[in-house]
């Protein structure tokens, strides 16, 4: 048994879109309704979680799955969620590209009231020219141009924070005496999951956390502990990073890996399709981490996020307590299938067998009645 533990926050990527990350005919019922996400929320904030996160998307990937067809958007979805709760952090997420700082600025500072201090942000330099092409918002930056509109917006957003009156004359925005009040009670949790060395950059540079895809191999550990060598090297210690798992748990390993295969036999290919030459379309998909990460993933054409685990409590508990602990993760944010009772069987049955892993969470801990 360790005697080390590592204390790690654990939060939900809320399933704002339809069939939350499974790409099949054969998805759990997900609507991507804000009612779902709603009980979802009030379900984490009750087993313990610390955080739910909700993605930006715009548009869907159709085919006989409606993949995404349905998305609700993320920082007035969070907005509801805020006035619902009353622990939980409520983290959204913008694209810099379509949403001009200061207008998001305003935005975070309201929800900080709304939430009591509870709100993050989750920003994005990217997707691709379809999903906010269609929109008629998507700029025709490369990936290096992203992140010089990334890091002037997040300059200014700062400065709205804590300054009185802004005026900024930069390459992509232009604020004239702007005063924005009121001004959030703390400065508001900022991440990014920038994956490429230029995104991880922008992360460390600018916010406070790291969020990666993660799975149970030497690639997530090496990860997890470059963000905390770089961190350290750019004189920001409490830097944090968080692993971004997809599971699909059952009460055997068979029995998770027999689900997994229902969800497979039912993958709409026609959705994977367009999902990767969506992203094949920027003109920086060899720079774009998102872009890689689809096109491989169409190329394995499973319905799942590549990388994810299937197992029993035991088998889960062990395979991601090796990656939090070796990749010296501060946190996990969870993908599950059905977010009732899966996201009730890892907060019960799995993470608290972490612990004697080395492994502490706030999970299993609560009197979970409802
Ligand atoms: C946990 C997590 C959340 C993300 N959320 C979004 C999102 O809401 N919308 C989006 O367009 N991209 C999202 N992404 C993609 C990343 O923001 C980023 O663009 C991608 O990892 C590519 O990295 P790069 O910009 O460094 O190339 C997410 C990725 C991860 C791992």
């Amino acid at each position: 048994m360790s005697t080390i533990q590592r204390a790690v926050d654990v939060g939900v990527f809320i399933p704002v879109g339809n069939n939350g990350w499974i790409a099949s005919t054969n998805a759990p019922k997900v609507p991507g309704s804000y009612e779902h996400n709603l009980q979802v929320t009030l379900l984490a904030e009750r087993l313990g979680f610390d955080f739910v996160l909700s993605m930006a998307k715009w548009r869907g990937y159709g085919g006989p799955s409606k993949h995404w067809d349905v998305t609700l958007e993320s920082l007035t979805t969070m907005a509801g969620l805020a006035q619902a709760t009353k622990t939980i952090d409520i983290w959204g997420t913008v694209h810099m590209m379509i949403f001009p700082p200061a207008i998001v600025a305003k935005m975070v500072a309201t929800l900080d009231q709304i939430s009591g201090g509870r709100v993050g942000l989750n920003l994005v330099s990217g997707s691709n020219p379809h999903d906010l092409g269609q929109l008629g918002l998507w700029k025709p930056l490369d990936h290096a141009g992203r992140y010089e509109l990334a890091d002037e917006w997040i300059r200014v957003v700062k400065r709205l924070w804590s300054e009185d009156r802004v005026d900024h004359k930069g390459t992509f925005f232009e604020l004239n005496d702007c005063m924005s009040n009121p001004k959030p009670s703390k400065r508001p949790t900022i991440i990014c999951a920038g994956a490429s060395d230029r995104g991880f950059q922008f992360t460390i540079d600018n916010c406070d956390a790291s969020f990666f895809t993660a799975s149970d191999d030497d690639a997530s550990i090496a990860r997890g502990k470059r963000a905390k060598e770089l961190a350290v090297r750019a004189g920001k210690p409490d830097f944090k990073s968080y692993g971004l798992f997809m599971v699909v748990p059952g009460r055997t390993d068979a029995e998770a890996q027999a689900r997994l295969d229902r969800f497979d036999a039912g993958v709409d290919r026609e959705a994977l399709a367009t999902q990767t030459a969506e992203y094949s379309s920027d003109v920086s998909a060899k720079q774009n981490f998102a872009a890689q990460f689809f096109i491989d993933q169409g190329a394995r054409v499973s319905s799942v996020l590549g990388g994810t685990l299937t197992g029993s409590a035991e088998s889960l508990a062990r395979r991601m307590a090796r990656t939090i602990v070796e990749g010296e993760l501060d946190g996990v944010t969870l993908i599950v299938p059905d977010f009732i009772e899966d996201l009730r069987f890892m907060a019960e049955e799995v993470f608290p067998r972490m612990e004697e892993l080395g492994v502490s969470t706030k999970l299993g801990k609560s009197l979970e009645t409802a």
